[in-house]
Protein backbone atom coordinates (compact mmCIF):
# COMPACT_ATOMS: atom_id res chain seq x y z
CA UNK A 1 0.00 0.00 0.00
CA UNK A 2 0.81 3.52 -0.71
CA UNK A 3 1.98 5.36 2.37
CA UNK A 4 0.14 8.60 2.65
CA UNK A 5 2.43 10.74 4.26
CA UNK A 6 6.36 11.39 4.22
CA UNK A 7 8.17 12.93 7.01
CA UNK A 8 11.79 13.57 6.88
CA UNK A 9 13.70 15.21 9.72
CA UNK A 10 17.04 16.31 9.09
CA UNK A 11 19.04 16.67 12.97
CA UNK A 12 22.78 16.76 14.81
CA UNK A 13 20.98 14.26 16.99
CA UNK A 14 18.72 11.56 14.83
CA UNK A 15 18.72 9.39 18.24
CA UNK A 16 16.54 11.83 20.32
CA UNK A 17 13.55 10.89 17.77
CA UNK A 18 14.31 7.06 18.31
CA UNK A 19 11.27 6.80 21.30
CA UNK A 20 8.92 9.06 20.35
CA UNK A 21 8.74 7.70 16.97
CA UNK A 22 8.75 3.99 18.06
CA UNK A 23 5.97 4.16 20.80
CA UNK A 24 2.18 5.01 20.75
CA UNK A 25 0.25 6.50 17.90
CA UNK A 26 3.12 7.34 15.80
CA UNK A 27 4.30 3.72 15.77
CA UNK A 28 1.02 2.87 14.79
CA UNK A 29 0.27 5.32 12.24
CA UNK A 30 3.36 4.12 10.45
CA UNK A 31 2.61 0.64 10.60
CA UNK A 32 -0.55 1.31 8.89
CA UNK A 33 1.44 3.20 6.03
CA UNK A 34 -0.24 6.53 6.51
CA UNK A 35 2.92 8.05 7.69
CA UNK A 36 6.32 7.09 7.19
CA UNK A 37 8.87 9.20 9.03
CA UNK A 38 12.61 8.94 8.04
CA UNK A 39 15.05 10.99 10.46
CA UNK A 40 18.39 11.57 8.37
CA UNK A 41 21.75 13.05 10.29
CA UNK A 42 22.96 16.16 9.05
CA UNK A 43 26.55 14.71 9.63
CA UNK A 44 26.09 12.48 7.23
CA UNK A 45 26.12 15.36 4.46
CA UNK A 46 29.16 17.02 5.81
CA UNK A 47 32.12 17.63 3.08
CA UNK A 48 35.07 17.44 5.50
CA UNK A 49 36.33 14.22 7.36
CA UNK A 50 35.35 15.33 10.22
CA UNK A 51 31.87 15.58 9.81
CA UNK A 52 31.63 19.15 10.73
CA UNK A 53 28.25 20.84 10.13
CA UNK A 54 28.75 24.03 11.72
CA UNK A 55 31.28 27.42 11.64
CA UNK A 56 31.74 31.02 13.19
CA UNK A 57 29.80 33.79 12.49
CA UNK A 58 31.03 36.39 10.03
CA UNK A 59 31.11 39.31 11.55
CA UNK A 60 31.93 38.19 14.61
CA UNK A 61 30.37 37.36 17.88
CA UNK A 62 29.20 34.70 20.08
CA UNK A 63 27.71 31.42 19.18
CA UNK A 64 28.08 29.04 16.02
CA UNK A 65 25.93 28.85 12.76
CA UNK A 66 24.96 26.12 10.79
CA UNK A 67 26.15 25.37 7.59
CA UNK A 68 24.69 25.46 4.18
CA UNK A 69 26.63 23.01 2.29
CA UNK A 70 25.53 19.94 4.28
CA UNK A 71 22.02 21.42 4.91
CA UNK A 72 21.45 21.84 0.95
CA UNK A 73 22.83 18.44 0.33
CA UNK A 74 20.59 16.50 2.67
CA UNK A 75 17.45 18.62 1.15
CA UNK A 76 18.59 18.17 -2.29
CA UNK A 77 18.87 14.20 -1.45
CA UNK A 78 15.56 13.98 0.08
CA UNK A 79 13.85 16.05 -2.59
CA UNK A 80 15.45 14.85 -5.36
CA UNK A 81 14.43 11.50 -4.72
CA UNK A 82 10.66 12.86 -3.56
CA UNK A 83 8.17 10.78 -5.94
CA UNK A 84 7.48 12.54 -9.16
CA UNK A 85 8.21 15.73 -7.71
CA UNK A 86 5.51 16.05 -5.31
CA UNK A 87 5.64 19.53 -3.21
CA UNK A 88 7.39 19.43 -0.45
CA UNK A 89 6.69 21.75 2.71
CA UNK A 90 11.00 22.23 3.90
CA UNK A 91 10.13 23.85 7.73
CA UNK A 92 12.81 25.11 9.87
CA UNK A 93 12.30 25.00 13.30
CA UNK A 94 13.54 28.13 15.39
CA UNK A 95 12.12 30.43 17.91
CA UNK A 96 11.98 33.49 15.50
CA UNK A 97 9.37 30.98 13.48
CA UNK A 98 5.37 31.66 12.98
CA UNK A 99 3.61 30.14 16.14
CA UNK A 100 2.01 26.84 15.66
CA UNK A 101 -1.18 26.30 16.40
CA UNK A 102 -3.89 23.91 15.75
CA UNK A 103 -4.56 25.77 12.57
CA UNK A 104 -1.55 24.99 11.29
CA UNK A 105 -1.35 21.49 12.39
CA UNK A 106 -4.61 20.94 10.15
CA UNK A 107 -2.91 22.88 7.35
CA UNK A 108 0.41 20.55 7.97
CA UNK A 109 -1.88 17.43 7.85
CA UNK A 110 -2.94 17.83 4.33
CA UNK A 111 0.16 17.79 2.88
CA UNK A 112 1.73 14.81 1.39
CA UNK A 113 5.69 15.61 2.02
CA UNK A 114 7.15 17.79 5.39
CA UNK A 115 10.43 18.16 5.42
CA UNK A 116 11.89 19.40 9.15
CA UNK A 117 15.23 21.23 9.25
CA UNK A 118 15.63 21.11 13.04
CA UNK A 119 17.94 24.37 13.95
CA UNK A 120 21.07 24.87 16.60
CA UNK A 121 23.02 26.75 18.25
CA UNK A 122 22.72 30.45 17.07
CA UNK A 123 20.91 29.40 14.08
CA UNK A 124 21.52 28.39 10.30
CA UNK A 125 23.21 29.85 7.37
CA UNK A 126 20.66 32.86 6.18
CA UNK A 127 21.25 31.25 2.82
CA UNK A 128 19.32 28.28 4.04
CA UNK A 129 16.29 30.71 4.95
CA UNK A 130 16.36 32.12 2.04
CA UNK A 131 16.53 29.72 -0.85
CA UNK A 132 15.01 26.19 0.49
CA UNK A 133 12.30 26.53 3.12
CA UNK A 134 8.92 27.29 2.89
CA UNK A 135 7.95 27.70 6.20
CA UNK A 136 9.99 29.07 9.56
CA UNK A 137 8.41 27.72 12.53
CA UNK A 138 8.60 28.04 16.37
CA UNK A 139 6.42 26.55 19.23
CA UNK A 140 6.14 29.34 21.35
CA UNK A 141 8.06 32.15 22.94
CA UNK A 142 10.80 30.33 24.65
CA UNK A 143 14.61 29.18 23.83
CA UNK A 144 15.55 25.66 23.56
CA UNK A 145 18.48 24.09 22.98
CA UNK A 146 17.53 22.75 19.28
CA UNK A 147 14.76 22.01 17.01
CA UNK A 148 14.65 18.58 17.68
CA UNK A 149 11.89 19.08 20.81
CA UNK A 150 9.66 21.23 18.18
CA UNK A 151 9.91 18.77 15.75
CA UNK A 152 8.64 15.77 17.40
CA UNK A 153 5.39 18.10 19.34
CA UNK A 154 4.31 19.42 15.46
CA UNK A 155 5.10 15.29 14.44
CA UNK A 156 2.66 14.17 17.04
CA UNK A 157 0.11 16.94 16.63
CA UNK A 158 -0.59 16.75 12.57
CA UNK A 159 -0.07 12.69 12.16
CA UNK A 160 -3.14 12.26 14.89
CA UNK A 161 -4.96 14.18 12.11
CA UNK A 162 -4.23 12.44 9.55
CA UNK A 163 -7.10 9.98 8.33
CA UNK A 164 -7.50 6.55 10.06
CA UNK A 165 -4.78 7.12 12.71
CA UNK A 166 -6.83 7.70 15.72
CA UNK A 167 -9.61 5.35 16.23
CA UNK A 168 -13.12 6.12 16.79
CA UNK A 169 -12.50 6.25 20.92
CA UNK A 170 -9.74 8.46 20.66
CA UNK A 171 -10.95 10.75 18.05
CA UNK A 172 -10.00 14.51 17.68
CA UNK A 173 -13.36 15.95 16.72
CA UNK A 174 -13.95 16.88 20.35
CA UNK A 175 -10.23 17.94 21.04
CA UNK A 176 -9.39 21.30 23.03
CA UNK A 177 -8.90 23.44 20.27
CA UNK A 178 -10.58 21.50 16.97
CA UNK A 179 -13.44 23.83 17.37
CA UNK A 180 -11.78 26.21 17.94
CA UNK A 181 -13.46 26.19 21.85
CA UNK A 182 -11.74 24.41 24.84
CA UNK A 183 -12.83 20.65 25.71
CA UNK A 184 -15.73 20.17 28.66
CA UNK A 185 -14.90 17.89 31.20
CA UNK A 186 -14.21 14.30 31.41
CA UNK A 187 -14.92 11.65 33.95
CA UNK A 188 -14.57 8.41 34.18
CA UNK A 189 -15.28 5.08 36.97
CA UNK A 190 -15.52 5.44 40.19
CA UNK A 191 -19.17 7.52 40.27
CA UNK A 192 -18.43 8.62 43.67
CA UNK A 193 -14.40 9.07 44.52
CA UNK A 194 -13.19 10.60 47.71
CA UNK A 195 -16.32 12.03 48.38
CA UNK A 196 -16.96 13.82 45.25
CA UNK A 197 -19.47 12.46 42.56
CA UNK A 198 -19.99 12.51 38.98
CA UNK A 199 -22.53 15.04 38.15
CA UNK A 200 -25.59 13.36 37.55
CA UNK A 201 -26.54 14.76 34.52
CA UNK A 202 -23.96 12.83 32.58
CA UNK A 203 -25.07 9.23 34.18
CA UNK A 204 -28.79 10.35 33.13
CA UNK A 205 -28.77 9.11 29.31
CA UNK A 206 -30.28 12.25 28.00
CA UNK A 207 -27.88 12.76 25.04
CA UNK A 208 -29.62 15.58 24.13
CA UNK A 209 -29.20 17.21 27.61
CA UNK A 210 -25.44 15.95 27.93
CA UNK A 211 -24.68 17.71 24.39
CA UNK A 212 -25.74 21.00 25.80
CA UNK A 213 -24.43 20.57 28.91
CA UNK A 214 -20.79 19.26 27.14
CA UNK A 215 -21.31 22.43 24.75
CA UNK A 216 -22.11 24.92 28.11
CA UNK A 217 -18.57 23.51 30.10
CA UNK A 218 -16.69 24.32 26.56
CA UNK A 219 -17.80 27.51 26.49
CA UNK A 220 -17.39 28.63 30.34
CA UNK A 221 -13.64 26.76 30.00
CA UNK A 222 -12.78 28.65 27.00
CA UNK A 223 -14.12 32.30 28.51
CA UNK A 224 -12.09 31.46 31.58
CA UNK A 225 -9.11 30.11 30.42
CA UNK A 226 -8.74 31.33 26.71
CA UNK A 227 -11.58 34.05 26.06
CA UNK A 228 -9.11 35.10 22.67
CA UNK A 229 -10.46 32.12 21.40
CA UNK A 230 -13.96 33.53 21.59
CA UNK A 231 -13.67 36.08 19.35
CA UNK A 232 -12.42 33.58 15.93
CA UNK A 233 -14.78 31.42 16.00
CA UNK A 234 -18.55 31.62 14.49
CA UNK A 235 -21.18 30.94 17.72
CA UNK A 236 -24.64 30.02 17.19
CA UNK A 237 -27.56 31.84 19.11
CA UNK A 238 -27.76 29.91 21.61
CA UNK A 239 -23.62 29.93 22.27
CA UNK A 240 -24.20 33.58 22.84
CA UNK A 241 -27.11 33.35 25.10
CA UNK A 242 -24.49 30.91 27.47
CA UNK A 243 -21.73 33.75 27.14
CA UNK A 244 -24.15 36.04 28.06
CA UNK A 245 -25.75 34.55 30.91
CA UNK A 246 -21.73 33.41 32.01
CA UNK A 247 -20.53 36.56 31.71
CA UNK A 248 -23.29 38.38 33.98
CA UNK A 249 -22.55 35.75 36.54
CA UNK A 250 -19.28 36.82 36.60
CA UNK A 251 -20.02 39.97 37.54
N1 LIG B 1 14.52 26.11 18.61
C1 LIG B 1 14.80 26.63 19.83
N2 LIG B 1 13.70 27.06 20.44
C2 LIG B 1 12.66 26.81 19.60
C3 LIG B 1 11.27 27.06 19.66
N3 LIG B 1 10.68 27.63 20.71
N4 LIG B 1 10.51 26.67 18.60
C4 LIG B 1 11.09 26.11 17.52
N5 LIG B 1 12.39 25.87 17.40
C5 LIG B 1 13.19 26.22 18.43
Amino acid sequence: MKTKMQVDVITIFPRMFEGIIQESILKRAQQKNIVKISIHNLRDFALNKHSIVDDYSYGGGAGMVLKPEPIFRAVEKIVGSAKAKRRVRIILLTPQGETFDQDKAKELSREEHLLFICGHYEGVDERVKENLITDEVSIGDYVLTGGELPAMVIIDSLVRLLPGVLNKRESFENDSFYQGLLDYPHYTRPRRFRGKSVPALLLSGNHSRIRKWRRQKSLENTLKKKPDLLEKIELSAEDQKVLEELRRKRK
